[in-house]
């Protein structure tokens, strides 16, 4: 069903979106021909523009990665009164040039879900270490989150790893649930949502207590996943895949594509 829905709401974005590109063109009297590259619209190279509608075509991975972790950073930062930039870092590395077709917002709203628990629970393990105290803050040192990127010809992988404690095996084994004894707990915070969006919106601080769910949800409409391994005690590897085009099935008619 959820399926369903997330398809629904993207064709219907991406025909309100590739719409208004057509009226817009419409009225100023640009054609397919007359496309220009532009320095001050970087959205548009080699004479076509990079993004259609509601997909991008060329979609920097580490430039997402990067956005997610800055909104992620001022979360924290807001919420423990820390100083700007003395949140645990994030570190990019691999194939930092990659990029893939796709439609930024789901991949935007997988990555800042996964950072969101990194950052979470590293700086929930630094002040448990400390007593729990959420005084003096900024004299604790985190350990960095990892977020390495790379590439096949037909895959796209990101492995987003943090050393904040690792997961409980009573709160592992409900990962994947919508609804768990763990996650009663985060019903309320619905109350507090103005409107749910397939992307990250306004209420991004908020936990709902299906993160986790609605990524995978998100990474298997695109013929993708996330898998999450834990090391109790230490800390989490999340591996989200996505295709390089199409869907699984779709994939093998790609073996000549060249990156
Ligand atoms: N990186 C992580 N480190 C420690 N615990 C985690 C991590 N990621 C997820 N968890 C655990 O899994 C639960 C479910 O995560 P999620 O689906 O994102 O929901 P939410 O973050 O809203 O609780 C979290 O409440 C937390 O207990
Ligand atoms: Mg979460």
């Amino acid at each position: 069903m959820l399926m369903t829905r997330i398809s629904r709401r993207t064709l219907a974005e991406q025909h309100i979106a590739l719409t208004r590109t057509f009226m817009k063109d419409l009225e100023s009297g640009k054609n397919e021909e007359n496309f220009s590259f532009d320095r001050e619209h970087p959205d548009v190279l080699d004479n076509r523009p990079l993004i259609v509608g509601k997909v991008h075509t060329k979609c920097q991975i580490a430039q997402v990665i990067q956005k997610c972790t800055s909104q992620v950073q001022s979360i924290f930062e807001e919420r423990y009164s820390l100083k700007h930039n003395n949140s645990p870092k994030v570190i990019i590395d691999g194939d930092t040039t990659a990029n893939l077709m796709c439609l930024a917002d789901h991949i935007e709203y997988i990555i800042f879900e996964v950072l969101k628990n990194s950052m979470k629970y590293t700086i929930a393990s630094v002040l448990e270490k400390n007593g729990g105290l959420y005084r003096n803050l900024e004299d604790l040192k985190f350990n960095p989150i990892h977020v390495t990127i790379s590439q096949t010809k037909t895959t796209l992988s990101i492995r987003i790893s943090d050393r904040g404690g690792g997961i409980s095996p009573e709160v592992y084994k409900q990962l994947w649930n919508y609804c768990s004894e763990h996650k009663l707990k985060y019903l309320l915070n619905f109350n507090k949502i103005k409107q749910m969006e397939a992307k990250v919106a306004d209420n991004i601080s908020l936990s709902l207590g299906f993160g986790l769910p609605m990524s995978k949800v998100y990474a298997k409409y695109w013929g993708g996943d996330i898998k999450v391994y834990s090391t109790p005690e230490f800390g989490v590897d999340a591996y989200i895949t996505l295709p390089r085009l199409g869907n699984v099935v779709e994939n093998p008619a790609m073996e000549d594509y060249t990156l």
